[in-house]
């Protein structure tokens, strides 16, 4: 499942023939591997009016120990080597004249920004401004982070995260993150962090040690990159799928050394039998990924009940029951527990032909939001992943030209591989993800689909 046009665009003989005849030019992306620094180069900071978070963020970055470059000077001067990230600090702006600020740090820095860089926006979200003039100066980052992602090459990204005032203890968790090889298929996000405590300080190269993970739809595809991901960070998966995946469900457990539980989320004692297995086995249980999902396609004036139901069963009401069980069940769901839904772009851009399938993810994502005052009073979240177009064995089986076509159709003009969903969904499990609750996170490469 390689990318044959990718590895060509990147071979000497491809360099030429794409520049020469325009065609795109996608990057190999730089992926996270245990070990590895956050970033392979220094970080330049700089700020947009009186910034409050750049003290806290240039600690950050020098206790991971990366060198913190001074901004680029009138005269073009700089201190060295080409950075890897580029943030803006943007808590400072009061009114749309302070964007000239963020434009004045940005156009050089990003201009020497190495390749797979990262450009990162922190600033206060636009809801809670105290004027419209604020209101507006926060929105148009949006829109400004959102065009650097379409300009930026060579596999670099772009994405904007919102910290209201109180939640500045939440920042070193998606701040890595958005740093890191771990998103590199997170492209033109936005992301908006609450307050909420930090439980403790976490092992870097096993930020998920001693949890419990289940992961339903397990026994293949991106469930199983789940698991894997989810195992190399530390945590005992239970990796759940029905039972005619069994073979392949009992493979993927024994080679993280987690534990298989055949079942159908669907069936109607699903959410008991899971909610009995993880008391008795495991004592509760810590992160639970609802991953599973089916696709019925059909256009709508051709869907007959039994396409619309068993979509809607699988993808979004065993999502329901089965958190709605936890959460009832007396001292399963562990204290921190962190819930991840997977949902798709399908449910944001929708689809020809997914009028179920792009319901039922829509849904995924309206219930996270809804859950997530609850979850926050526990002092757990939930949160969805939304993936784009992402490499697996369904979409190796799609004619080329169609393959071809939606898999470029990005910033990153590359599909996605199941691990980089779940890095995504492995970040949202850490401990240190506490501030980032109700969000939807699309792993999409910046689509150009309802983007
Ligand atoms: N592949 C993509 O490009 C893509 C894009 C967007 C979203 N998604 C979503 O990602 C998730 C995983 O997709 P995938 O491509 O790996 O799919 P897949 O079909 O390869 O794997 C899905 C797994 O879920 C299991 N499953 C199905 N019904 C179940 C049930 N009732 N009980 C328990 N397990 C059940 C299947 O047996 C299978 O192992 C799905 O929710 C899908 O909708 C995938």
């Amino acid at each position: 499942m390689s990318d044959w046009y990718r590895d060509f665009a990147n071979s000497g003989f491809g360099t030429t023939i794409t520049k020469q005849l325009g065609l795109p030019r996608p990057a190999v992306l730089r992926r996270h591997e245990p070990g590895q620094p956050l970033l392979p180069g220094p970080a330049v900071i700089g700020s947009a009016g009186e910034g409050r978070l750049r003290d806290a963020l240039t600690q950050l970055l020098r206790t991971e120990g990366i060198h913190v470059q001074s901004p680029v000077t009138a005269d073009g001067a700089t201190d060295g080597e080409k950075p890897a990230a580029v943030i803006l600090d943007a808590t400072g702006l009061r009114t749309p004249a302070d964007l000239a600020g963020a434009h004045d740090f940005l156009a050089p820095a990003v201009k020497r920004l190495r390749a797979t860089g990262r450009v990162l926006i922190l600033a206060d979200p636009p809801s809670d401004a105290d004027s419209p003039a604020q209101a507006a100066a926060r929105q148009a980052l949006d829109g400004l982070v959102r065009s650097i992602g379409k300009e930026l090459l060579n596999g670099s990204t772009a994405n904007l995260v919102f910290v209201p005032e109180g939640a500045e203890d939440a920042i070193a968790s998606p701040v890595r993150f958005f740093l890191s090889g771990r998103s590199a298929y997170v492209d033109g996000q936005v992301v908006t962090l609450s307050a909420a405590d930090q439980p403790g300080s976490e092992d870097g190269d096993q930020p998920l040690a001693g949890k419990v993970a289940v992961v339903t739809g397990a026994a293949r595809g991106i469930g199983a990159a789940i698991a894997k991901v989810m195992a190399r960070d530390g945590a005992h998966v239970v990796a759940v799928d029905i039972p005619a995946a069994g073979d392949s469900l009992a493979a993927v457990a024994n080679e993280i050394g987690g534990t298989a539980l055949q079942l159908d989320i669907t069936a109607d004692d699903a959410p008991q039998r899971l909610v009995e297995h993880l008391r008795e086995r495991h004592g509760g249980v810590d992160i639970v990924v609802h991953n599973a999902g089916i696709t019925r396609d059909k256009l709508l004036v051709n869907m007959d009940a039994a396409r619309w139901n068993s979509v809607m069963a699988v993808n979004l009401q065993a999502q329901l029951d089965i958190t709605q069980a936890l959460l009832d069940a007396e001292g399963v769901l562990n204290q921190h527990a962190r819930v991840v839904c997977v949902s798709s772009q399908s449910g944001i851009a929708g689809n020809r032909g997914q009028t179920n399938y792009a319901a039922s993810k829509a849904g995924v994502i309206g219930m996270v939001r809804a859950w997530a005052p609850a979850f926050a009073e526990r002092k757990a979240t939930i949160n969805a992943v939304a993936p784009g177009f992402i490499v697996t064995e369904m979409t190796a089986k799609m004619p080329l030209g169609t393959r071809e076509v939606g898999s470029r159709l990005n910033s990153l003009q590359q599909g996605g591989l199941p691990v980089d969903v779940a890095e995504t969904i492995a970040w949202l499990s850490q401990p240190g993800s506490a501030g980032v609750n109700g969000q939807t996170v699309r792993v999409c490469g910046q689509s150009l689909l309802g983007a």
